[in-house]
């Protein structure tokens, strides 16, 4: 019995996943690396992994509605291939015998012989409805005009509930209705988006090779689905994969106005280096440098492998709260440790592994290197305060407090440093969405030194 490779990698991954909480993006990098799977089958067993992932929690609904055992009773191995059977069942338009065989097969080859009647019970189960119908089974108003509660959107929308509940606080009042949107954006597959580094990429090259213009940032290109790792200027370095919204927040402290010295630019959170390098290059064409710091000596790697040039200092591996460095620096982004809630779509696994018990040592942090960020900065100077995360205690809170406690920094409205972006929000920071920017969800506050 031949198991379909593409599936077993995915299998591997999602096993490796659950089993010892390794890193979906970073486990599946490395077995499609390893593998000698087609483009075709790599595009399957990645859409596998990650829409099982996303989907999770209401392909577990459908499961436990077609199992005679609880879900906590099933073999964990035996689990992921159901898992796996029921995403190709529903979200893809695998036939369904196809769905249900490869299935089995699988499970025989992982688990042994044993689970082989009861995978094929469940699956077939499970392919009896579409997957409008097992909505409708799991969360009967889902179609209809009423507004969905927390515990239906989580069940429809496979998002844990203290995640529905703290996007629904950080869309404020005016976006409420745009929850639901919100949800089924992170649910979706994101391009894979470039960035043509000014000053070092070039942009007819890349155009030949298949990219197209992104939407927003003059240096974003969407990239040709599945060639990514073969343009070459990608594995130079002088094209980066880097989200639109990461380009936008990064262009937006680089355009700030700054009167007097230019010249001297930090990133006091610089790994794995995306917005260091995009400044680098900005700074390049300007005379300025770019100095970064980074707590982990291999994440500092990548930032110094990312910002090559002349607009690039080079990088400090260490605690930004207690390196030593100036205290007049011109521009200091801080791109603040955070829980990443605006980046789930990206990062399928993401959503499983948080808990609102991250948040009281993220905020912490948060506020310790705002406040570090800003003794960095000359009068006059400008810091960003940036997450990849739209959390109101991650976000809001941290700039509002950093304001009531010190008299030495004020906040400007930031929406002007995003011309053509259309809902801005009230401002004066800037919430970039998924659903409405087609962007990862970021956060940017900018604030001036007295
Ligand atoms: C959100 S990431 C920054 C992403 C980066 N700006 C980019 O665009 O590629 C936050 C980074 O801060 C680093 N970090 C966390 N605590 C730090 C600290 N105390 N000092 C310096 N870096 C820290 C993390 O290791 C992580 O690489």
């Amino acid at each position: 019995m031949a198991v379909d490779p593409a599936r077993r990698l995915a299998y591997d991954v999602l096993h490796e996943v659950g089993a010892s909480g390794g890193y979906s993006h970073i486990v599946l990098g490395t077995k499609l690396r390893d593998a000698d799977l087609d483009q075709r089958q790599a595009g399957f067993a990645t859409d596998v992994v990650n829409g099982t992932l996303r989907n999770q929690l209401f392909i577990d609904a459908v499961i436990a509605e077609c199992s005679s055992r609880q879900l906590g009773k099933i073999d964990p191995r035996v689990l992921d291939v159901l898992r796996m059977g029921v995403y190709q069942l529903l979200f893809t338009g695998t036939d369904s015998y196809a769905a249900v065989n490869e299935s089995v097969d699988l499970a025989v080859s992982v688990s042994g012989p044993g689970p082989k009647g009861f995978t094929n019970a469940v699956l077939r189960a499970a392919s009896k409805r579409d997957l409008n119908q097992w909505r409708t089974q799991i969360v009967p108003d889902w179609n209809s005009d009423l507004k969905l509660s927390p515990d239906e959107l989580s069940a429809l929308t496979s998002h844990p509930v203290w995640i529905v509940n703290a996007l629904r606080d950080s869309l404020g009042r005016s976006r409420q209705d745009e929850l639901r949107s919100l949800l089924e954006a992170n649910n979706e597959a994101p391009d894979v988006t470039l960035v043509a580094r000014p000053s070092r990429a070039d942009v007819d090259e890349l155009k030949a090779e298949g990219a197209t213009p992104g939407k927003y940032s003059p240096y974003a290109y969407v990239a040709p689905a599945g060639k990514v790792a073969r343009i070459e200027q990608v594995r130079t370095g002088d094209v980066g994969v880097q989200d639109e919204g990461s380009q936008l927040v990064t262009l937006a402290l680089a355009n700030a106005p700054v009167d007097g010295d230019d010249k001297s630019w930090l990133d006091l959170c610089a790994g794995p280096g995306g917005k260091a390098a995009l400044l680098a290059s900005l700074a390049a064409e300007r005379g300025a440098l770019v100095e970064g710091v980074e707590l982990h000596e291999h994440r500092a790697k990548l930032v110094k492998r990312a910002a090559k040039g002349p607009g690039f200092a080079g990088v400090v591996v260490g605690d930004a709260l207690e390196v030593e460095l100036d205290n007049n620096f011109d521009r200091v982004l801080v791109d603040a440790p955070c829980t990443g809630l605006g980046v789930l779509r990206r990062r399928p696994d993401l959503r499983w592994r948080r808990s609102p018990s991250d948040l009281s040592d993220l905020t912490k942090l948060q506020a310790d290197l705002l406040g570090n960020a800003i003794d960095r900065t000359r009068s006059g100077g400008v810091v960003a305060y940036v997450t990849c995360s739209p959390h109101i205690a991650e976000t809001d809170l941290i700039v509002s407090q950093m304001l009531k406690q010190r008299d030495d920094v004020t906040q400007e409205d930031a929406r002007s440093l995003f011309p053509g972006v259309p809902d801005l929000g009230p401002g004066p920071a800037v919430r970039l969405w998924p659903h409405l920017h087609g962007t990862d969800g970021m956060y940017f506050a900018l604030l001036r030194k007295q």
